[in-house]
């Protein structure tokens, strides 16, 4: 029985550079569309439930390797009407040599097909979304076993919470601390999933792992190496201690694939995830965010009741405050630039900054500066406060922040924080800084 609730529009990407902006149009319409390469095979074709449509986007990047590519034959046998837009394909219902420009025509264009030549039902909410992910996570997993690597992040917070609606505890959750998370953080992840949604959660304390690993080490990338590759090593111990698993969930999204190449999109950066696990540990991947976008991931979310901070949590990188202790990680230090952070955060929260400002955090640098501390000389080290607005984090500016505020938040520092005595609030835009320090 077909139970999925969403009608679906695959893109065919066939080279268009716009295939995210057509698929974001669709879903404006209130219909969900995904976009699928262009040699989509018969069998992945079949199993899209409820496709009432594919459209074939063309563009400058048709050509690969010399060859323009060609999309698969069996679209034409899928039983949908097929545009094409940028690609001279005469078996299409309908062709258009490019989207036109003015946007009110392109809207008629696109509502036209999905709406009337597919007769796509605007059905795409989030309600739905989850309830077609749920369906298909149980198809897909049966009785099988999931783990997932829970770092408290949006993606993987969402992709935990959605698994947990659709298989319950058939899904492990492990969580490593390694010592470099914020103030707080793993406690949340704790409290969140363990106790309130009552997840199979194993949390890992790998600090002192971590720190040993990182001991001396002052080269921001060698730091982030470690730290990845250290990753891997602690999860593959868990995966290997747990029996049974069968599949590996991960919190891919969308512009994760985008910017690790598709076929015809230049590689921008890749991205791993649990990638990087050894050979007779390659579980079959479950990704169901993997079509969403960054706000359709927090809807998700809020849709699941997740709670707002851990929803609309700022970006944080993934060998976390390692990059924010500035050279070789000291213990010392790497706990007052956790202190420092949290009092940014809280005071942050307290002016309503945390709902517009991008992201913000401190840095500790590895060089003291002279002070005076209770009436004598005092050499303490100093904290970097920044905090920047930016669209897509290629290009950064400064926040200007309230002069009141970043005095209250230096008199706390300054007071509370151990071996600290000076604070300094970065004016740097990227370029040519960059958001981190490291
Ligand atoms: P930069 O410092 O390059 O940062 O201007 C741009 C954005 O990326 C985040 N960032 C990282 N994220 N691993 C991550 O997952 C990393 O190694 C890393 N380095 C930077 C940074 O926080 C900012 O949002």
């Amino acid at each position: 029985m077909n139970t999925i609730k969403q009608d679906m529009i695959a893109i065919l990407d066939l080279g268009s550079t716009e295939n995210t902006t057509l698929a974001r149009a669709i879903r404006n319409l209130g219909v969900y569309s995904e976009i699928y390469p262009h040699d989509v095979g018969n069998a992945e074709l079949k199993a899209m439930p409820n496709l009432k449509g594919i459209i074939l986007y063309g563009g400058v990047n048709n050509v690969v390797d010399g060859n323009p590519i060609e999309p698969s034959p069996v679209v034409y046998e899928a039983g949908v009407p097929v545009m094409a837009i940028g690609y001279p394909a005469a078996k299409c219902e309908k062709t258009f040599d490019a989207c036109p420009a003015d946007e009110a025509e392109a809207l008629k264009m696109l509502s036209d097909f999905v709406l009337v030549d597919c007769g796509a039902k605007k059905n795409w909410n989030m309600n739905n979304f989850i309830a077609d992910q749920v369906e298909l996570i149980r198809r897909q997993v049966g009785n099988g076993k999931v783990l997932l690597a829970l770092s408290g992040g949006v993606d993987s917070s969402v992709v935990a919470a959605l698994l947990l609606k659709a298989i319950g505890n058939q899904l492990v959750c492990v969580h490593v601390n390694h010592g470099l998370m914020r103030k707080g953080e793993s406690e949340g992840v704790i409290e969140i999933f363990r106790d309130n949604l009552h997840a199979n959660l194993i949390y890992v304390d790998a600090v002192e792992r971590f720190l040993t690993k990182l001991d001396g080490v002052a080269d921001p990338e060698s730091k982030r190496k470690i730290i990845g590759a250290e990753f891997i090593r602690v999860f593959e111990e868990e995966a290997r201690k747990l029996k049974g698993i069968d599949f590996l969930a991960q919190g891919t999204i969308y512009p994760d694939i985008v910017e690790s190449g598709t076929k015809t999109a230049k590689t921008v950066k890749s991205h791993h995830n649990v990638g990087g696990l050894p050979d007779d540990l390659k579980f079959k991947l479950v990704e169901p965010i993997r079509q969403l976008f960054k706000d359709e991931v927090r809807a998700c979310g809020l849709e699941l009741g997740l709670p707002r901070g851990m929803v609309f949590r700022q970006p944080f990188p993934g060998p976390g405050l390692g990059v924010r202790c500035l050279g070789a990680i000291t213990r010392d230090r790497l706990e007052a630039v956790r202190e420092a952070d949290a009092i940014l955060r809280e005071e942050f929260a307290k002016a309503g900054l945390d709902q517009t400002v991008w992201q913000y955090f401190a840095a500790i640098p590895d060089f003291r500066s002279t002070g005076v501390r209770d009436n004598a000389r005092s050499y303490e080290y100093p904290v970097i406060l920044r905090a920047v607005n930016t669209v897509d984090a290629m290009s950064a500016t400064t926040e200007r922040i309230d002069w009141t505020l970043l005095e209250k938040i230096t008199a706390r520092i300054l007071s509370e924080v151990k071996h600290v005595n000076r604070v300094c609030y970065d004016l740097s835009p990227k370029p040519p800084a960059t958001i981190e320090w490291e």
